[in-house]
Parts: structure tokens; C-alpha cells; sequence
């Protein structure tokens, strides 16, 4: 249990993995502040499942900052909010690297005015580029290929750099490919535009797509589909709060892998969505996609060994049923 019921800001907490992460908080006992602009989180969740304060704010706004620190006694932050779509960061690298780099340092330098030294960031393997080995582990080169990817690196060097100048400590979680929902259905993705694999395979299961496209097939792989390492959203959110107490408990900063270490190709994907679904789901083949790795796997062998953590859905099986459940009621 927490000491003395810490106080954790959660920046992004009405998004995707930063909501699974308040609903593990919670549970683990923490007090929660979420502070979301809103741009893509989704106020009726936090306010029907969540239950804990929302603070609409904007981490680019510095007196946003100030403020929830200055009415709210925080003892550490979980720091989710970011624009997160690949190829739109590529378009659009200044939104990018001002919502990602700009805000974050306005997060950091209003957390130092407060005297908070204590943060947890997500992270991204995207960092690795096309990495040279597999498993990936923490200390394979950096070769970030887009702009979201190099934005998420910068972060991680400034953290690194305010460790050394103020003491700050982090713990930085370099995520695989994050999947899965809440597994009592509570929870799930609703991104828009959706650009991952498994909703958009379980959006074609639902008759809400006409077929999933498949870019590439001639992968150095067994089926020539490209391979990723899917983690589960409650897997990830297990992690955060270890990442946490670790912190609180006044450990130093770190870098952790988080992927469940097992890769699956774009092709297993579909079959077992259509086990898991008992659907039709139309495939259709394309040609391969420029920067795309054709295998990604994480080692999470030192976030198991610092942290303790280890994966309580592994199988991709169990990742798609929660999709599928919470994508059946919120879409369905
Ligand atoms: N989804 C993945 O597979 C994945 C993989 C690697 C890393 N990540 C990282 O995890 C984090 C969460 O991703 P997600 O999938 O939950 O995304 P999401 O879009 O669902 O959640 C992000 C949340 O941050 C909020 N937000 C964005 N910019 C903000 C700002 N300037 N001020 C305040 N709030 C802001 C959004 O409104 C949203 O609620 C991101 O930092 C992302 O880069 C995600």
C-alpha cells in the first residue's frame, strides 16, 4: 500500500492507457488528480467509471500547470498526455514536437516550482527505429524514424538531464504496441481516427469496417507479416503503479522495456481475432509500408527483475476477448 495516501496527478488520464492506469492507482489505493485537456480523452468515462477529480487543462498552458499545483498537494506524476499518431507527426512534426517536448518541459520546470521530483513517462519502442537485434533490450542504439518517435526521445534525454542538474527522478517505460481493455469491460481504446491494428481488425469483425488492409506479406517472418509484441493495457497500467511506488520509495531513475516478450505476426492477429469473435474478417493484402520494422519484440527482462512486474495477460488471446467485449458495447 501507498505511504499515507500519495497524491499522483495523472496528465492523460482520460485517454486510453493513462485511464487503465487511474483505475490501477485507484485500486492500489492512491489518491488521483487527472489533468486532460480533453482533446482526445473521454470526460464520461472519467466521470462514470473513473470517479476522480478532472482538472481541464492544457500541459502547453504553464498557468494550468501552476494552478493544479498550487490547489492540489501532489506527491508525484504519471505523465501520459501526448499526440500520438505516427504518420501525422511526419506532417506535422512542430504540433508534435510542441505537444510532446514543449508541454513536457512545462510539466518538468512547473513540477520543480512545486518541489515534486518524481515522474513516471510513457515511453515509446518506437525510439529503437529498425532495431538491430530482437528481443530489443534496453541498451540497443536509438534510431527514432518520425517525429512522434524523436519527440518521445527528447523527452527522455531532458529527464535524463534534469536528474543529473536537479535530482529529478523518472522512471521512463519504453511501451511495445498497447492493447487489450479493462478486463471487466469498464474500460477500453476509442481513439479517432483509430490507426491500430486490433481495433481496427475487431471494427472489421463488426461490420464497421469492410476489410483490414495488411501491408506486406515478403517479411523475413514465418507467414512474410510483419511481427509486434502486444502488451496488455492492464499489464502496462501494473507496471505504472510498481514504476510509482518504486519512485515514493526513493529509488533512482530508470529505463524499463514493457512488452510481454512474445511476438505475433499481423496474420496470427486476424486468426485469432476470428476465433475469438466467430466472424468473417476480410483481408485485404497490400504492399509493404516504408519504415516499418519486420519484427519488434521486447525483452522485459530488467522490468521484471527491478520491478517485479510480470505480464497477467500474456496471451493474445485474452488481449483481443477484452477488446472485443469492451468494443462490443461501446460500438457495438
Ligand atoms: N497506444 C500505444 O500503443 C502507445 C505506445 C507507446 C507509447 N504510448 C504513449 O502512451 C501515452 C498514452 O497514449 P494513449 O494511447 O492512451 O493516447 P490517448 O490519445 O488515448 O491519450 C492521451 C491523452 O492525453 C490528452 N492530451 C494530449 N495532449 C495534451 C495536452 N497538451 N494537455 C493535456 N492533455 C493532453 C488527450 O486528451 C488524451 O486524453 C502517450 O504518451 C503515448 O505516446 C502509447
Amino acid at each position: 500500500m501507498p505511504e499515507q495516501k500519495s497524491t499522483i496527478l495523472v496528465t492523460g488520464g482520460a485517454g486510453y492507457i493513462g485511464s487503465h492506469a487511474v483505475l490501477a492507482l485507484k485500486q492500489a489505493g492512491y489518491e488521483v488528480v487527472i489533468f486532460d485537456n480533453l482533446e482526445y480523452g473521454h470526460q464520461e468515462l472519467v466521470d462514470r467509471v473513473l470517479g476522480v477529480e478532472l482538472f481541464v487543462g492544457d500541459t502547453r498552458d504553464r498557468s494550468a500547470l501552476d494552478q493544479v499545483f498550487a490547489t492540489h498537494k501532489i506527491d508525484a506524476v504519471m505523465h501520459f498526455a501526448a499526440y500520438i499518431a505516427v504518420g501525422e507527426s511526419v506532417e506535422q512534426p512542430g504540433m508534435y514536437y510542441t505537444n510532446n517536448v514543449v508541454g513536457t518541459l512545462n510539466l518538468l520546470e512547473a513540477m520543480r516550482a512545486a518541489k515534486i521530483d518524481k515522474l513516471v513517462f510513457s515511453s515509446t519502442c518506437a525510439v529503437y527505429g529498425i532495431p538491430p537485434m530482437t528481443p530489443i533490450v534496453e541498451d540497443c542504439p536509438f534510431a527514432p524514424i518520425s517525429p512522434y518517435a524523436t519527440s518521445k526521445l527528447m523527452v527522455e534525454n531532458i529527464l535524463s538531464d534534469f536528474d543529473t542538474a536537479y535530482g529529478f527522478k523518472s522512471v521512463r517505460f519504453r511501451y511495445f504496441n498497447a492493447s487489450g481493455a479493462d478486463p471487466s469491460g469498464r474500460l477500453g481504446e476509442d481513439h479517432t481516427p483509430e490507426t491500430h491494428l486490433i481495433p481496427l481488425i475487431l471494427f472489421t469483425a463488426m461490420g464497421k469496417r469492410e476489410h483490414i488492409s495488411v501491408y506486406g506479406t515478403d517479411y523475413p517472418t514465418p507467414d512474410g507479416t510483419c511481427i509486434r509484441d502486444y502488451i496488455h493495457v492492464q499489464d502496462l497500467a501494473t507496471a505504472h503503479v510498481l514504476g510509482l511506488s518504486y519512485l515514493l520509495a526513493g529509488g533512482d531513475s530508470q529505463v524499463f522495456n514493457l512488452g510481454n516478450g512474445n511476438g505475433y505476426s499481423v496474420q496470427e492477429v486476424i486468426e485469432t481475432a476470428r476465433q475469438v469473435t466467430g466472424k468473417e474478417i476480410k483481408v485485404v493484402f497490400g504492399d509493404r509500408r516504408a519504415g516499418d520494422p519486420s519484427i519488434l519484440v521486447g525483452s522485459s527482462d530488467r522490468v521484471r527483475q527491478v520491478l517485479g512486474w510480470q505480464p497477467e495477460y500474456p496471451q493474445l488471446e485474452d488481449i483481443i476477448a477484452h477488446a472485443w467485449q469492451w468494443h462490443q458495447v461501446r460500438h457495438g
